[in-house]
């Protein structure tokens, strides 16, 4: 019988820095599921890749004065090598800079073009000429001046490709609220409401305001818009309207996406639209996870608080630093980043919890047989409620797998090392091991906790394949031993099973001197990337700060600042600029619209704790009603609001 094939991607990572550890959460999670379906028998198609055009490659090539592909090159190798280093074994990697790929999209655009979803429109509006953009008339500042640099515009137009969205509607709002496409279901309201109800507008799928992109086949000035680009990877690393694969029949549809929540709007909207326009059939499921935040933010380059996979996986070793990040990040939540917490992890459920059991019970084999069991056994009741652990493992680890929880099918792993923990402190062997009358009795107990290992470790293989090859050999299991059919049953390991003592899988970990090491590198690290950013990303202004005339203590105090929380967000109809806010002021709620839409997303504020001026006279922003001010830090990358630390009651006041 041929093997059932499963295909699994991550999201094509832009190279326009080093990859860091948020990076590598999407792309273990991905290669320990495919592992797991490997081990389950299935032929496995795993992709990973790079997403490299767009004007942001553009100009970051253009500043260190070499071409986009040099520079893409570089980092595409970087990525490349920390994905070796952390032991991801992914069958195809496509760069989006690759001939085939180009040649599918070209067709695939006109493929789109062709069956009447593509259009040629005009995208007008004003237009600022420096900066090279467009805005809506709500858009524009105060003087009706350009937002960004506040010289006046200009009303103009150019000619863009669109995308009809519409037709599309319905059978998407189907598929977020009425199948289980994506996980977890608790998002699709939230997309339906922010982005279907309102009307799904047509999409802007070209430019021809900068030129590193795939040329639109039949209109050359045009480049096609980086997110049909990068979205069809999926398909053309199969093969799909190119001759470089052959096996979209096999593949397609895939089994899952896997991909953070600051890009799920794109695969849960515009991606099934452009299935659906090429009459191709959906994926099965889109696994959206939340975001490793450090220091409360989400880890990016700019900000400079990027968590060095490579210096972690030094100190503690690729399988440790893969356990930790895939346990600590439920599907759909946040995951504070924490040396802290990785190394307390660490050291509690690897070097205590796994490790010890396999050290000591190896230590005691050794010891107590010279390596090799005898054949004598003497079973005891306490070994029935063990074994039945043991056997309930592997569907439990099952079930959680197949819906893609990870973090839940390590924990039933670890409830199965804790149980057998716990069998060591019930049976005592080392008080057997003393007894010559007890052999039979101590043989029997040992062997269970090596027969146990067995099915612990094979389970774990897939999150940690490092480490486990190890253990097999320190246990005496063979290959076929920790094969998939074998890990539902009981009693496989030969009946004199001989082990061999070995390395410590997983050193117990100093804590203190640790993190000090840590938090003194991070520091170094910080300082560097803040030294290699240029003075805009600093939000630095080249012009000394000019400040507005002094006033006193009674005029601060006319401004009534204080803390509230976001309970709503969504959209303002009609606006790109604005979002309308519902906050908990502590005086029975109030609500603000704020300009903010561009560069935050309602998910981005929901449940946060923000900063707001709560005495302004209220006005009408776009037609809607605004009750107040959200603080935001003028930076030179636009707005930043002001978190507040969620101690802080809402209503507190600010002084
Ligand atoms: O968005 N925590 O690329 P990208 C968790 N090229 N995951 C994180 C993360 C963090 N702090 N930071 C990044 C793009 N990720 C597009 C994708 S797909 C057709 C095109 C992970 O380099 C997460 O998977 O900005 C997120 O969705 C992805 O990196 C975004 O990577
Ligand atoms: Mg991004």
């Amino acid at each position: 019988m041929s093997k059932k094939p499963f295909y699994i991607t991550t999201p094509i990572y832009y190279p326009s820095g080093n990859p860091h550890i948020g990076h590598c959460y999407t792309t273990v999670a991905c290669d320990s599921i495919a592992r797991y379906k490997r081990m389950q028998g299935y032929d496995v198609m795993f992709l990973t890749g790079t997403d490299e055009h767009g004007l942001k490659i553009e100009q970051k090539a253009a500043e260190k004065g070499i071409t986009p592909k040099a520079y893409v090159d570089e980092i595409v190798e970087t990525f490349k090598k920390l994905w070796k280093y952390m032991n991801i074994d992914y069958d195809r990697y496509i760069r989006t800079t690759d001939d085939y790929h180009v040649e599918s999209v070209q067709k695939i655009f006109k493929e789109l073009y062709d069956r009447g979803y593509i259009y040629k429109g005009e995208y007008s509006g004003k237009y600022c000429t420096p900066c090279e953009s467009f805005w809506t008339d709500s858009q524009l500042d105060e003087n009706g001046c350009c937002p960004e640099c506040h010289r006046p515009v200009a009303f103009a137009k150019e000619e863009a490709y669109f995308m009809k969205m519409s037709p599309f509607a319905d059978r998407i709002e189907k598929l977020l609220l009425e199948t289980d496409y994506l996980r977890p279901k608790t998002r699709a309201t939230e997309l339906v409401n922010n982005f279907i109800k309102p009307g799904l507008e047509d999409l802007c799928v070209s430019r021809t305001t900068f030129k590193w992109g795939i040329p639109v086949s039949f209109d050359d000035k045009h480049v096609v818009y980086v997110w049909i680009d990068a979205l069809s990877n999926y398909i053309t690393a199969l093969g799909y309207l190119n001759g470089a694969y052959t096996d979209f029949d096999k593949f397609w549809p895939a089994d899952v996406h896997m991909v953070a929540k600051d890009i799920m709007r794109f695969h849960a909207i515009i991606w099934p639209a452009m299935l659906m326009a090429l009459d191709i059939p959906l994926p099965k499921h889109l696994a959206v996870h939340g975001w490793i935040t450090f220091n409360g933010e989400k880890m990016s380059k700019s900000l400079g608080n990027v968590v060095d996979p490579f210096v972690l996986g030094e100190r503690y070793g690729c399988d440790a630093i893969r356990y930790h990040i895939l346990r600590e990040m439920a599907l759909g939540a946040d995951s504070s980043f924490s040396n802290e917490i990785m190394i307390n992890r660490i050291n509690s459920d690897l070097a205590n919890g796994f490790g010890n059991l396999v050290s000591r019970t190896v230590a005691m084999a050794d010891k107590y047989f010279g390596g090799t069991l005898p054949s004598e056994r003497e079973t005891d009741a306490v070994d029935e409620d063990f074994k039945s652990v043991i056997l309930g493992l592997l569907p439990a680890v099952d079930a959680e797998m197949e819906e893609t929880k990870i973090k839940q099918a390590l924990e039933e792993i670890f409830k199965a090392v804790d149980r057998a923990n716990k069998y060591i402190d019930e049976t005592e062997p080392w008080k057997l091991g003393k007894d010559e009358t007890k052999k039979a009795r101590l043989a029997a107990v040992l062997y269970n906790l090596l027969d146990s290992i067995r099915v612990i470790s094979a389970l774990l293989s897939p999150f940690m394949p490092t480490v486990m090859p190890k253990v097999w050999e320190q246990i005496g299991a063979s290959a076929e031993d920790v094969e998939y059919g074998k890990l539902g049953t009981f009693g496989v390991l030969p009946e004199n099973v001989t082990v061999h003592k070995g390395e410590i899988l997983f050193p117990r970990i100093d804590v203190e001197k640790e993190i000090e090491e840590l938090n003194s590198l991070i520091q170094k690290n910080m300082d560097e990337a803040k030294s290699n950013l240029s003075s805009e990303e600093k939000g630095e202004t080249a012009e000394p700060i000019e400040l507005a005339p002094e006033i006193s203590i009674d005029d601060f105090a006319k401004v009534e600042l204080r803390v509230a929380k976001v309970t709503e967000c969504e959209k303002v109809k009609k606006s790109s600029k604005l979002l309308c806010l519902q906050l908990d002021d502590g005086m029975g709620g109030r609500q603000v619209v704020s300009g903010i839409a561009k560069y935050y997303k309602p998910e981005d504020l929901i449940g946060r704790k923000i900063q707001f001026v709560a005495n302004l006279k209220p006005c009408k922003l776009c037609g809607v009603d605004s009750n107040g001010m959200i603080c935001a830090a003028d930076t030179a990358d636009g707005p930043k609001v002001i978190f507040v630390d969620d101690s802080i009651p809402v209503g507190t006041k600010i002084r």
